[in-house]
C-alpha cells in the first residue's frame, strides 16, 4: 500500500493529476483505491465522475457539525476522533467498484481544521489497510501540511506552474514537510500543463529535486472538465493521460 499527494499552487493541475494516476492505478488493477479530497473546493468527486450530494454522501466537516454542535454532542470520555469515525464510514465514504472517496468539505469552524482533521487523520490510519493505495488531492498552498492530515506518505508529487512563486513553492513545500515532519520517501517535481515544453530543461536544471517529467495539455481534459465528465474515460490517445502514466512508471508505478 502507498499513500500518494499532490501539492502545488492552485490551478496548477493537481487534481486533473491526482485523477489521471487513479485512471493509471485502475487500468493497471492496482484496486481498490481510496480516493481523499482535502481541498475546500472539492473538485475531485466531480473530476471522477461522482456527485457526493446525489450519492447521499457528506462530507467530515457537515458529519462534524451535525455530531457535535447540531446534536449538542457530548464527547464525555471518547475522544471526537473516534465518536465521528463510525459516522464516516457509513454516512461519507462513496464506495465504488474500483475506488472509494470521501471528502473533509468545508473548514469546520472558520480558521480552525483542527477537528475534522484529527476524524480524518484517525480515520484513514484505520482504514487505509484495506485500500492498494491512497491518493490525496490537496488544496492549494502550504498550510495543509501543517495539518498534518497525511502524515504517512509514500510519494509528494509537486505540480509546479511557469512562474518564479512555483520554484519557491517547490522549495519551501520541501522544507515545510520535512520541518512539520511529515514521513515521506520521495518528493517528486512535475511540470504541469501550463509549462511549455521549452522550459522543461530550466525546470530541471533549477530544481534540486527529482523532476519526473511534464502532464502535456490536452483539449479533451479541459472539455471533460467543462463538461462535468469523468477524466477517468479519457481515451488511451488522451496526451494528458499519456504523459501521467510515463511520469508514474518513472516514480515506479
Ligand atoms: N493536462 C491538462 N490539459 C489541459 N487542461 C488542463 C490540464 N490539467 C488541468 N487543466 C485545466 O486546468 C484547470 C485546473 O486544473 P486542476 O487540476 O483543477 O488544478 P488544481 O487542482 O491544481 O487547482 C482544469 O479545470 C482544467 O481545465
Ligand atoms: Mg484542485
Amino acid at each position: 500500500m502507498k499513500r500518494l499527494a499532490s501539492v502545488g499552487r492552485g490551478g496548477s493541475g493537481k487534481t486533473t493529476f491526482i485523477s489521471l494516476m487513479a485512471k493509471y492505478l485502475i487500468e493497471k488493477g492496482e484496486t481498490p483505491l481510496l480516493l481523499v479530497d482535502v481541498d475546500p473546493d472539492q473538485n475531485l468527486a466531480e473530476m471522477v465522475g461522482i456527485d457526493l450530494k446525489e450519492e447521499g454522501k457528506k462530507t467530515i466537516s457537515e458529519l462534524l457539525l451535525e455530531t457535535f454542535l447540531e446534536r449538542g454532542g457530548t464527547t464525555i470520555g471518547i475522544p471526537p476522533s473516534e465518536r465521528i469515525e463510525s459516522q464516516i464510514w457509513e454516512k461519507g465514504l462513496y464506495e465504488g467498484d474500483n475506488f472509494d472517496l470521501v471528502a473533509v468539505g468545508t473548514k469546520f469552524i472558520e480558521g480552525c481544521y483542527c477537528l475534522p482533521d484529527a476524524a480524518l487523520k484517525k480515520a484513514l490510519e484505520d482504514l487505509t489497510k484495506t485500500y492498494t493505495h491512497v491518493l490525496v488531492d490537496s488544496p492549494g498552498g502550504l498550510e495543509h501540511l501543517n495539518r498534518r492530515i497525511t502524515s504517512e506518505v509514500d510519494d509528494i508529487f509537486d505540480v509546479i506552474d511557469p512562474s518564479q512563486k512555483s520554484f519557491k513553492h517547490v522549495e519551501r513545500a520541501y522544507r515545510v514537510a520535512r520541518e512539520v515532519k511529515i514521513n515521506f520517501k520521495n518528493f517528486y517535481v512535475i511540470a504541469g500543463y501550463r509549462v511549455p515544453a521549452e522550459l522543461e530543461e530550466e525546470v530541471e536544471n533549477r530544481i534540486k529535486l527529482p523532476y519526473l517529467g511534464k502532464v502535456d495539455y490536452d483539449k479533451d481534459v479541459e472539455d471533460y472538465v467543462l463538461s462535468g465528465k469523468s477524466l477517468l474515460k479519457l481515451p488511451a490517445s488522451s496526451s494528458a493521460y499519456k504523459s501521467v502514466k510515463k511520469l508514474m512508471a518513472k516514480a515506479g508505478y
